[in-house]
Protein backbone atom coordinates (compact mmCIF):
# COMPACT_ATOMS: atom_id res chain seq x y z
CA UNK A 1 0.00 0.00 0.00
CA UNK A 2 1.21 3.39 -0.68
CA UNK A 3 0.63 6.68 0.71
CA UNK A 4 -2.31 7.10 -1.51
CA UNK A 5 -4.62 4.97 -0.06
CA UNK A 6 -6.75 5.79 2.98
CA UNK A 7 -8.96 3.04 3.80
CA UNK A 8 -10.70 -0.57 2.55
CA UNK A 9 -14.06 -1.61 4.08
CA UNK A 10 -15.87 -4.43 3.11
CA UNK A 11 -17.07 -3.27 -0.50
CA UNK A 12 -14.92 -0.28 -1.31
CA UNK A 13 -11.42 1.25 -1.59
CA UNK A 14 -10.68 4.82 -0.79
CA UNK A 15 -7.63 6.66 -2.21
CA UNK A 16 -6.79 9.97 -3.25
CA UNK A 17 -7.96 11.01 -6.45
CA UNK A 18 -5.15 11.02 -9.51
CA UNK A 19 -5.76 12.92 -12.83
CA UNK A 20 -6.70 9.52 -14.76
CA UNK A 21 -10.12 9.44 -12.55
CA UNK A 22 -11.62 12.31 -14.65
CA UNK A 23 -13.69 10.48 -17.02
CA UNK A 24 -15.80 8.44 -13.63
CA UNK A 25 -16.06 11.65 -11.98
CA UNK A 26 -17.32 13.48 -14.84
CA UNK A 27 -19.91 10.75 -14.62
CA UNK A 28 -20.76 12.11 -11.34
CA UNK A 29 -20.79 15.91 -11.72
CA UNK A 30 -22.36 15.71 -15.07
CA UNK A 31 -25.83 14.25 -13.74
CA UNK A 32 -28.12 16.97 -12.46
CA UNK A 33 -30.03 14.41 -9.94
CA UNK A 34 -26.51 14.21 -8.24
CA UNK A 35 -26.07 17.71 -8.49
CA UNK A 36 -29.14 18.83 -7.31
CA UNK A 37 -28.06 20.38 -3.42
CA UNK A 38 -25.43 22.21 -5.17
CA UNK A 39 -24.21 24.08 -8.00
CA UNK A 40 -25.33 22.37 -10.75
CA UNK A 41 -23.80 20.34 -13.44
CA UNK A 42 -19.79 20.75 -14.51
CA UNK A 43 -18.01 20.39 -17.31
CA UNK A 44 -15.47 18.03 -18.16
CA UNK A 45 -12.79 21.01 -17.81
CA UNK A 46 -14.07 22.06 -14.63
CA UNK A 47 -13.87 18.17 -13.04
CA UNK A 48 -10.21 18.16 -14.86
CA UNK A 49 -9.68 21.43 -12.93
CA UNK A 50 -11.19 19.71 -9.45
CA UNK A 51 -8.56 17.29 -9.78
CA UNK A 52 -5.85 19.34 -10.21
CA UNK A 53 -6.96 20.81 -6.77
CA UNK A 54 -7.32 17.89 -4.85
CA UNK A 55 -3.62 16.77 -5.83
CA UNK A 56 -2.18 20.13 -5.91
CA UNK A 57 -3.73 22.06 -2.88
CA UNK A 58 -6.05 19.48 -0.65
CA UNK A 59 -3.39 16.86 -0.39
CA UNK A 60 -0.67 19.40 0.24
CA UNK A 61 -2.15 21.67 1.93
CA UNK A 62 -4.34 20.72 4.10
CA UNK A 63 -3.33 17.23 4.99
CA UNK A 64 -6.85 15.67 3.66
CA UNK A 65 -8.92 16.08 0.72
CA UNK A 66 -11.65 14.55 -1.11
CA UNK A 67 -10.82 10.63 -1.46
CA UNK A 68 -12.05 8.71 -4.50
CA UNK A 69 -14.60 5.72 -3.49
CA UNK A 70 -13.32 2.53 -5.60
CA UNK A 71 -16.17 -0.01 -5.70
CA UNK A 72 -13.58 -3.21 -4.84
CA UNK A 73 -15.88 -6.00 -7.40
CA UNK A 74 -15.42 -4.14 -10.14
CA UNK A 75 -12.76 -1.52 -9.66
CA UNK A 76 -14.86 1.21 -10.82
CA UNK A 77 -14.66 4.95 -9.46
CA UNK A 78 -18.19 5.49 -7.65
CA UNK A 79 -17.53 8.82 -6.59
CA UNK A 80 -15.93 10.82 -3.81
CA UNK A 81 -16.19 10.97 0.05
CA UNK A 82 -13.74 12.83 2.02
CA UNK A 83 -12.90 16.28 4.07
CA UNK A 84 -12.81 19.79 3.32
CA UNK A 85 -11.78 22.73 5.25
CA UNK A 86 -13.96 25.58 5.74
CA UNK A 87 -11.87 28.66 7.60
CA UNK A 88 -15.35 30.22 9.01
CA UNK A 89 -18.42 28.41 9.73
CA UNK A 90 -20.59 30.69 12.18
CA UNK A 91 -17.31 31.87 13.17
CA UNK A 92 -14.84 28.76 13.18
CA UNK A 93 -12.99 26.88 11.45
CA UNK A 94 -14.16 23.33 10.79
CA UNK A 95 -13.22 20.40 8.88
CA UNK A 96 -16.81 18.79 6.99
CA UNK A 97 -16.69 15.33 5.16
CA UNK A 98 -18.41 15.34 2.69
CA UNK A 99 -19.56 12.33 -0.01
CA UNK A 100 -21.78 12.34 -3.58
CA UNK A 101 -21.79 9.22 -5.61
CA UNK A 102 -23.05 8.52 -9.08
CA UNK A 103 -26.61 7.71 -9.43
CA UNK A 104 -26.01 3.90 -10.02
CA UNK A 105 -24.38 3.28 -7.13
CA UNK A 106 -26.92 4.93 -4.72
CA UNK A 107 -29.13 2.47 -2.37
CA UNK A 108 -26.50 -0.22 -1.27
CA UNK A 109 -25.14 1.57 1.71
CA UNK A 110 -21.89 2.70 0.07
CA UNK A 111 -22.15 6.35 1.22
CA UNK A 112 -21.96 5.27 4.53
CA UNK A 113 -19.75 2.36 4.39
CA UNK A 114 -17.13 4.95 2.91
CA UNK A 115 -18.14 8.45 5.10
CA UNK A 116 -17.80 5.10 8.48
CA UNK A 117 -14.25 4.69 6.57
CA UNK A 118 -13.12 8.17 6.33
CA UNK A 119 -14.61 9.40 9.70
CA UNK A 120 -12.27 6.59 11.86
CA UNK A 121 -9.29 7.52 9.20
CA UNK A 122 -10.07 11.49 10.35
CA UNK A 123 -10.31 10.94 14.21
CA UNK A 124 -7.68 7.90 14.16
CA UNK A 125 -5.26 8.23 11.58
CA UNK A 126 -5.42 12.45 11.35
CA UNK A 127 -5.93 12.96 15.03
CA UNK A 128 -9.16 15.38 13.50
CA UNK A 129 -11.03 16.23 16.94
CA UNK A 130 -14.65 17.49 15.52
CA UNK A 131 -16.43 16.85 12.13
CA UNK A 132 -19.36 18.48 10.96
CA UNK A 133 -21.70 17.91 7.57
CA UNK A 134 -23.04 21.04 6.23
CA UNK A 135 -26.47 19.52 4.49
CA UNK A 136 -29.56 20.76 2.77
CA UNK A 137 -32.57 20.21 5.16
CA UNK A 138 -34.17 18.93 2.07
CA UNK A 139 -31.46 15.78 1.39
CA UNK A 140 -32.82 13.28 2.93
CA UNK A 141 -30.55 10.65 1.75
CA UNK A 142 -27.43 12.96 2.94
CA UNK A 143 -28.88 13.59 6.77
CA UNK A 144 -29.76 9.41 7.11
CA UNK A 145 -25.85 8.86 6.29
CA UNK A 146 -24.89 12.00 8.55
CA UNK A 147 -27.23 9.98 11.36
CA UNK A 148 -25.72 6.57 10.21
CA UNK A 149 -22.27 7.69 11.23
CA UNK A 150 -22.87 9.27 14.58
CA UNK A 151 -23.47 12.68 13.34
CA UNK A 152 -26.05 15.02 15.29
CA UNK A 153 -27.72 17.84 14.20
CA UNK A 154 -26.47 20.84 15.80
CA UNK A 155 -27.71 24.48 14.47
CA UNK A 156 -27.76 26.14 11.01
CA UNK A 157 -25.25 28.28 8.51
CA UNK A 158 -26.00 30.88 5.93
CA UNK A 159 -23.15 30.02 3.90
CA UNK A 160 -22.11 33.26 1.19
CA UNK A 161 -24.24 32.77 -1.50
CA UNK A 162 -26.57 30.71 -0.56
CA UNK A 163 -30.41 31.66 -0.53
CA UNK A 164 -31.42 29.51 2.54
CA UNK A 165 -29.25 28.19 5.41
CA UNK A 166 -27.57 24.64 5.32
CA UNK A 167 -27.95 22.25 8.61
CA UNK A 168 -25.09 21.62 10.55
CA UNK A 169 -24.66 17.91 12.33
CA UNK A 170 -21.46 17.05 14.15
CA UNK A 171 -19.43 14.42 15.51
CA UNK A 172 -16.52 14.77 18.29
CA UNK A 173 -14.19 12.49 18.24
CA UNK A 174 -14.29 10.44 21.55
C1 LIG B 1 -26.21 11.28 -0.39
C2 LIG B 1 -25.67 10.08 -1.17
C3 LIG B 1 -24.14 10.13 -1.17
C4 LIG B 1 -26.15 8.80 -0.48
O1 LIG B 1 -25.57 7.68 -1.15
P1 LIG B 1 -26.08 6.17 -0.90
O2 LIG B 1 -24.93 5.25 -1.17
O3 LIG B 1 -27.33 5.93 -1.66
O4 LIG B 1 -26.38 6.22 0.65
P2 LIG B 1 -26.67 4.96 1.62
O5 LIG B 1 -27.28 3.85 0.80
O6 LIG B 1 -25.44 4.65 2.41
O7 LIG B 1 -27.74 5.58 2.63
C5 LIG B 1 -28.79 6.38 2.16
C6 LIG B 1 -29.86 6.40 3.24
O8 LIG B 1 -30.83 7.39 2.89
C7 LIG B 1 -32.10 6.78 2.83
N1 LIG B 1 -32.87 7.48 1.81
C8 LIG B 1 -32.71 7.44 0.48
N2 LIG B 1 -33.61 8.24 -0.12
C9 LIG B 1 -34.35 8.78 0.89
C10 LIG B 1 -35.46 9.68 0.92
N3 LIG B 1 -35.94 10.20 -0.19
N4 LIG B 1 -35.95 10.02 2.14
C11 LIG B 1 -35.44 9.50 3.28
N5 LIG B 1 -34.39 8.66 3.30
C12 LIG B 1 -33.87 8.29 2.11
C13 LIG B 1 -31.83 5.32 2.48
O9 LIG B 1 -32.92 4.52 2.82
C14 LIG B 1 -30.60 5.08 3.34
O10 LIG B 1 -30.92 4.91 4.69
P3 LIG B 1 -31.13 3.45 5.37
O11 LIG B 1 -29.88 2.66 5.09
O12 LIG B 1 -31.32 3.74 6.82
O13 LIG B 1 -32.31 2.85 4.69
C15 LIG B 1 -26.19 10.06 -2.64
O14 LIG B 1 -27.59 10.13 -2.60
C16 LIG B 1 -25.63 11.22 -3.45
O15 LIG B 1 -24.55 11.15 -4.02
N6 LIG B 1 -26.44 12.30 -3.56
C17 LIG B 1 -26.06 13.48 -4.34
C18 LIG B 1 -24.92 14.25 -3.73
C19 LIG B 1 -25.26 14.77 -2.37
O16 LIG B 1 -26.36 15.28 -2.16
N7 LIG B 1 -24.30 14.64 -1.46
C20 LIG B 1 -24.44 15.14 -0.11
C21 LIG B 1 -24.22 16.61 -0.07
S1 LIG B 1 -24.42 17.19 1.61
Amino acid sequence: MNNHYIASTERLILRHFHILDAEAMHQVFCDPEVMRFSDGVQTKEWVQGWLHTCLERYYQTWGFGPYAVVESKSWDVIGYCGLFYFPDVNGHPEVEIGYRLRRSAWGHGYATEAASAVRTFAFTTLGIQRLIAIIDPSNAPSIQVAKKIGMQYETEVMLESYTHPDHIYANERR
